[in-house]
């Protein structure tokens, strides 16, 4: 059976930087033989966690808000590798990336480990700054090592450059094609 790949993009920019990045690693993904969902969090609807830690439960499965993630949860589960995609905004993960981390991660999270424990994860980001320290990329890359680390899922690999104006990053064919290739590896 073929490899499922989810790629998270939270850009709400049309044709954004990060929104090319995944859809190199996309077409990556696809050409290794994988099945791949490009998740665009700009058209769902999500609210932040609200800490009531009720998916920590015993009994309770996934998150209780019901709203546009929650078809998705089990979704991820699922998944054999996930992707997220997304612009550095003051120095991090923009807001849109991280409250999705705050309520799937948390979410799929059990007594048993977390489900995506053991599965290679991701990160594509693109930044104004033409530094990944300075830009403050660098901020998001730790934490998503560390949270990798948390839920004991390797480190598939990071794809991160610099790109102003929507459209930028299509200038950079080397960086394209470290997206593709991080594709390929998780489609493979
Ligand atoms: C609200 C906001 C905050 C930003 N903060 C940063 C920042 O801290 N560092 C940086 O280098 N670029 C920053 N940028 C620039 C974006 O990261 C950059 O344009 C990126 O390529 C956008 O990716 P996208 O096209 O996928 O949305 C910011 C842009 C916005 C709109």
């Amino acid at each position: 059976m073929s490899r499922q790949v989810i790629i998270v993009s939270s850009s709400p920019r049309k044709n954004g930087n990060s929104v090319i990045l995944a859809e190199q690693a996309a077409a990556g993904a696809r050409a290794a033989g994988a099945k791949v969902e490009i998740i665009d969090l700009a058209n769902l609807t999500l609210a932040p966690c609200n800490g009531c830690e009720a998916c920590q439960s015993a009994t309770s499965v996934d998150c209780v808000i019901d709203d546009d993630l929650t078809s998705l949860m089990p979704r991820i589960r699922r998944a054999d590798a996930l992707l997220l995609a997304g612009p550095v905004y003051w120095f991090t993960f923009a807001a849109q990336t991280k409250m999705f981390i705050d309520r799937v991660f948390f979410a799929l999270h059990g007594p048993e480990g977390h489900a995506l424990k053991g599965r290679p994860l991701g990160l594509l980001m693109t930044y104004g700054d033409t530094d990944p320290y300075t830009s403050g990329a660098v901020n998001a890359l730790r934490s998503f090592q560390d949270m990798c680390r948390f839920i004991d899922a390797p480190v598939a690999g990071f794809v991160y450059g610099s790109g102003t104006e929507a459209g930028d990053i299509q200038k950079q064919p080397a960086l394209l094609k470290q997206a593709y290739e991080l594709g390929e590896r998780l489609g493979t």
